[in-house]
């Protein structure tokens, strides 16, 4: 799940280029699932330079993709219901590469439920994707008339009335990079009033440690109703498999600072509750195929692909989780918020609360 070596080049003068590549990986794992049927993406084609040319992945990634994919858009929906029906709330996605998921919302029925939808990359990404978008007639008309559609700062930003691309460094603080994009005093972007979803997929490993704290605890400060957030990255890399993913990775100019404090699961809850959350979960996508999946759509994806080595993806998918955290006065009202376990109703021994 990692990306190919032939696009990632570091220079001195751009050091950064592995680490946004990683799109371009992420974003050829979604088509390649799609592309074999184990997810429906109207959109990601979109998004895609010569989609149809590409080559599909491997079944392990399709499927490690695939249970990312189910697992957090679960959690997503069950954000959206706990907020309660009435209410708007806003989504923040922060590293979103050639992500869909505003699109894939923007068709579904929580879609007058977003009052703001943020995503935040690096500009050379960030005006990537905004090219891409306005030129996209499956892409452009979520975001309303062209008339209220701007490109801003440099072709680098798209803006509209709910979706929001947006260039950044993460890594910078927050107070000087976050604050002026979606909190200045005078037109804030976000309301600190409004329940408010952080997606974290794939990056905050990328980042060091006191950096994705600064970020996390930027928006806890900033927003006074509820805050949930949901990373979804490796973890557990100090044994064999993770020594030689990282030096795979390193051999390919792409370090992951991040995942040094998560050896194990329940440090991935706790990295919520040390930064104040109330309540906080994680689930391996090991665990999630184990028990978190519909039986009836297990069955189907089973059957999609041959897959040779099972020992291989139990290795691999025991490597990655789903973790979130909620921070609500009212916690009884999120207690639900969770990835169901399905139909066995299996409890893992990995699964913390
Ligand atoms: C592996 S991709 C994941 C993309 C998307 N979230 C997904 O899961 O499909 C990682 C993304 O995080 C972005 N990223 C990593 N570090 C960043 C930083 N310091 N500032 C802004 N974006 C960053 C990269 O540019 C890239 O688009």
């Amino acid at each position: 799940m990692y990306p190919p070596p032939s696009r990632l080049h570091a220079t001195h003068d751009d050091p950064d280029a592995p680490v946004r590549a990683t799109d371009n990986d992420a974003a050829l794992a979604r088509l390649s699932a799609v592309s074999k049927r184990y997810l429906n993406d109207p959109y990601i084609a979109a998004l895609v330079p010569r989609a149809h040319l590409q080559e599909p992945r491997p079944p392990l990634i399709n499927i490690g993709t695939y249970l990312r994919g189910q697992g957090i858009d679960e959690l997503v929906d069950g954000f959206l219901r706990s907020a309660g029906d009435a209410t708007q709330v806003q989504i923040v996605s922060l590293g979103a590469g050639s992500d869909t998921r505003f699109w894939r919302l923007a068709a579904g029925p929580h879609k007058d439920r977003i009052a703001k939808y943020v995503e935040l990359d690096f500009p050379d990404n960030t005006t990537r994707k905004a090219m891409a978008i306005r030129k996209s007639r499956v892409l452009s008309p979520a975001l309303g008339s062209p008339d209220v559609v701007s490109v801003a700062a440099g072709g680098t930003a798209l803006r509209s009335p709910v979706y929001n691309l947006l260039p950044v460094d993460l890594r910078h603080s927050p107070e000087s990079s976050l604050r002026p994009l979606l909190a200045s005093p005078e037109n804030p972007l976000l309301s600190p009033s409004l329940p408010t979803l952080l997606l974290f997929e794939c990056v905050l490993v990328y980042m060091t440690p006191a950096a994705s704290d600064a970020l996390i605890q930027w928006f806890v400060d900033y927003l006074s109703a509820p805050l949930g957030s949901i990373v979804y990255e490796m973890f557990g890399l100090g044994d064999s498999f993770g020594r030689v993913m990282l030096n795979n990775l390193r051999s390919r100019n792409v370090e992951l600072p991040g995942a040094a404090p998560y050896p194990d699961l329940a440090s991935l809850s706790q990295r919520f509750l040390r930064l104040n959350f109330t309540d906080a979960n994680a689930l391996t996508l090991y665990s999630i195929r184990r028990s978190h999946i519909d039986p009836t759509e297990l069955d189907r994806i089973t059957k999609l692909e041959m897959l040779d080595e099972i020992e291989e993806l139990d290795l691999v998918l025991g490597h990655y989780a789903i973790s979130w955290g909620i921070k609500a006065p009212e916690a009884a009202d999120w207690r639900n918020w969770r990835i169901h376990p399905k139909a066995r109703a299996v409890v893992d021994e990995d699964e913390y609360d």
